[in-house]
């Protein structure tokens, strides 16, 4: 189990013998993952669904009359504050979507967050219930280049803000860094919140015991990302679909002309090898029959031609309608069906309807579903709340779902483990 030794947030709260009230008063760190998109002119968030994903969490945390401390990373930002990579516009949307108020200290550590911590409210009774309880979430981890060093003066200055450490970040459980390795590891009280739990329960069965056939589907643009993830999956699957630009790579290792395509060329002998390994190893795998082409990245649309006769000059910027039949077909009778990468360049909307047309498959399919994050969980929920709905599980972790569903151990988990 994936999950063992791991104390939940409601083992938290219930106490060391069970009698309940193990977060009332205390400092509680939810390490969350507020990486979300930004628009880059206005600084809006464009998609919200990391932020909603930790609410349940935050929410127990208050409601157990906790001081609920946020933390979380934003972006790159090179070890230095980048005031266009705060998390103010997170904290904005927090309040709204909890009606609490939010406080932002300036820095991560050091007197700013005590100060705004030690006032804080709690939902608890008393002259403290007086407008309700407020929420602080401190400002973006990797301002300090220590957070990604997993420095441990940086670690012992976070442990002083806390008593209680716990970890709902699961798009960043990959990462060796201080908020979720090293912190973690210097608080006795420590566990996970609900969303990493649901994570590691859900992509937990299709390490442990995929129900069969599993079927998988990988597609975005480079082969080189998803070497280790498509050589675990061979070991395990039933059936590979890919797409994306990736596959393009595959196809030119056929043989097959790609024209102005994009190709990493260096990966054709790879390509060749994963081919062959799916071969001897009984695995079918499906590569586009037909793509849809445009002259260059920057066209507005596209035409559909067969993957083996592509035009001169033209680049595949999507898989065709036959391919997303085929793939939609093949995964049908699957029990399980994992899926990480858009089939094409999804933002443009002329090249969009492959991946739209595999997330409407895949909503159908009576199988277990799991969209591993990143660009493929945002096409699903493009693809509409009824379509989202009827998925088995959409992760918030692009990087932490492939390498859970490759059989790493991770980091941010192992740090929890008693
Ligand atoms: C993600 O968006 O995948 C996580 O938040 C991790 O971000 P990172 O790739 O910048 O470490």
């Amino acid at each position: 189990m994936i999950a063992e030794g791991i104390a939940s947030i409601e083992d938290l709260e219930r106490g060391p013998h069970g009698e309940g009230g193990g977060l009332a008063g205390k400092r509680v760190f939810v390490r969350v993952d507020f990486n979300v998109p930004l628009d880059k002119k206005t600084r809006r968030i464009t998609d919200d669904s990391r932020i909603r994903a930790a609410l349940p969490t935050i929410e127990f945390a208050v409601k157990a009359g906790a001081k609920v401390i946020l933390a979380s990373h934003l972006g790159r930002p090179k070890g230095k504050p980048d005031p266009a990579q705060s998390l103010e516009p997170c904290g904005t949307r927090l309040a709204e979507l909890t009606g609490w108020e939010v406080h932002l200290p300036e820095d991560c550590i050091g007197d700013a967050p005590k100060k705004v911590i030690r006032d804080l409210r709690t939902a608890g009774g008393g002259s403290q219930a007086r407008g309700g309880p407020q929420l602080c979430l401190l400002e973006n981890l990797r301002f300090h280049p220590e957070e990604e060093k997993d420095d441990e003066a940086f670690c012992k200055a976070l442990a002083e803000l806390c008593d209680v450490y716990v970890s709902d970040a699961f798009g960043a459980v990959h990462r060796p860094h201080a908020s979720v390795h090293g912190l973690p590891r210097l608080m006795r009280d420590r566990g996970a919140g609900f969303l990493v739990l649901k994570e590691l329960q859900a992509l937990g069965r299709l390490v442990e015991s995929p129900p069969k056939p599993y079927a998988a589907v990988l597609g975005g643009a480079k082969v080189s990302d998803k070497i280790a993830v498509i050589e675990a999956l061979l070991a395990k699957v039933d059936l590979l679909c890919i797409g994306g630009a990736m596959a393009n790579t595959f196809l030119a290792a056929q043989g097959k002309n790609v024209q102005r395509s994009l190709v990493e060329a260096d990966k054709l002998p790879l390509a060749r090898s994963l081919i062959e390994k799916a071969e001897k190893g009984g695995v079918e795998l499906l590569l586009p029959v037909d793509v849809v082409v445009a002259p260059s990245t920057e066209a507005t649309s596209g035409t559909a031609v067969r993957a083996d006769a592509i035009p001169e000059g033209m680049m595949a910027l999507d898989i065709g309608p036959d391919s997303a039949e085929r793939f939609a077909r093949a995964i049908r009778p699957a029990k399980s069906i994992f899926w990480n990468g858009p089939m094409g360049m999804f933002e443009t909307e002329a090249f969009a309807a492959g991946t739209r047309n595999l997330a409407l498959a895949m909503s159908r399919a009576e199988g277990f579903t799991v969209v591993g994050g990143g660009d493929s969980a945002a096409a699903v929920y493009q693809a509409g709340e009824d379509v989202a709905g009827r998925f088995g599980h959409i992760s918030t972790g692009g990087g932490a779902s492939l390498e859970l569903i490759e059989g790493r151990r991770l980091p941010g988990v192992e740090a929890l483990r008693r």
